[in-house]
């Protein structure tokens, strides 16, 4: 594997998923496979959860790690191809790139969108400019439209959970303060469009997502229904697609509570965190039996070290 940006990168989901299981169970199993070899962990934007986990996924498999908050502490990058450079930026991104492969032989990117310019966001431009430039095997950290290491740990979560072969699995809109990308649902659905499982989005109107993702899923706006007998209630919040990067107003009533869950097949509730407490979802539901947020967040670690495997392995 040379590029981890998206399900579609993925030869074998359900064996990719196994493969994180396994790494679960045996960490240091390949520790060997990764000696004197680099990883650069780049970050346009915040991150908590997949800067550690993915550093822990690499040093389990034995690599170097450099993580380099860019956005923070690199030159002011230009994105633009055939730009004069005679402003604000410092250095472009095909040189900055091109030079970060000389350092690396993996390189992980988070480049979030600007959720102005749809069109522009949903290109990829920046994280398509990295891999066309940097020459190195490439694995998302988050890209302006999906969240694919997020999705492959969820993947996994509901493997480890699932009490029947094909569980329901709903993913709901809930309601947040700003404007979030849909990277995490987009991709989300995307994964769970090609998992064993029955899948359901629920959403208000107006926070339709791109149909390219979502082919295969049930989509309701009515969130009581979707709920029914479900196995695991996917929380999420995004911005509007169509109206595109808006928050539309109303719907504070999508906030998962216990009592909706009373609807469920005694549903886990999952969600990428960070959340927003009593906003998003309530303390009631964070805090019960029912969440497993904090394992799901765990299961990032195996599911960056199966990807880094594979990329390992094809060097
Ligand atoms: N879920 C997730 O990607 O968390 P971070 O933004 O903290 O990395």
């Amino acid at each position: 594997m040379r590029l981890f940006s998206s399900v579609n990168d993925v030869q074998d989901v359900d064996a990719l998923a196994k493969e994180a299981l396994a790494l679960k169970a045996s960490p240091f199993a390949y520790q060997q496979l990764g000696k004197n070899k680099t990883i650069c962990l780049v970050f346009l934007n915040p991150s908590l959860r997949t800067r550690l986990s993915t550093q822990k996924a690499a040093q389990n498999l034995g690599m170097n790690v450099i993580v380099l908050n860019i956005d923070k502490e690199g030159w002011a990058l230009e994105l633009q191809d055939g730009a004069v450079m005679n402003g604000t930026s410092v250095e472009h991104i095909k040189d900055a790139a091109a030079v970060m492969g000389e350092y690396a032989d993996i390189i992980g990117l988070r480049s979030f969108p600007g959720l102005k310019d749809r069109d522009e966001d949903y290109s990829e431009a920046i994280f398509n400019k990295f891999v066309k430039y940097c020459n190195v095997p490439v694995v998302s950290l988050e890209s302006a439209t999906r969240h694919p290491l997020q999705s492959l740990a969820d993947l996994v979560t509901i493997e480890e959970f699932k009490t029947k072969l094909r569980p329901k699995v709903v993913l709901t809109w809930a309601p947040h303060i700003k404007a979030l990308p849909q990277a995490v649902p987009n991709s989300f659905a995307e994964w769970m469009c090609k998992a064993n499982v029955d899948f359901v989005i629920t959403h208000p109107e107006g926070y339709e997502l791109n149909r390219d993702f979502t082919q295969g899923a049930t989509i309701t706006n009515d969130q009581d229904e979707a709920l029914i007998d479900a196995d695991f209630v996917y929380v999420k919040n995004w911005s509007a697609y169509e109206l595109y990067g808006k928050v539309l107003p109303g719907n504070d009533d999508w906030m998962l509570t216990l009592d909706k869950l009373k609807a469920t097949n005694n549903a886990k509730v999952m969600h990428c965190l960070p959340v927003r407490r009593n906003v998003e979802l309530s303390d009631e539901v964070l805090d019960s039996e029912s969440s497993v947020v904090i394992h799901e967040a765990g299961n990032r670690v195996w599911a960056a070290q199966a990807v880094l495997k594979q990329m390992l392995e094809s060097l």
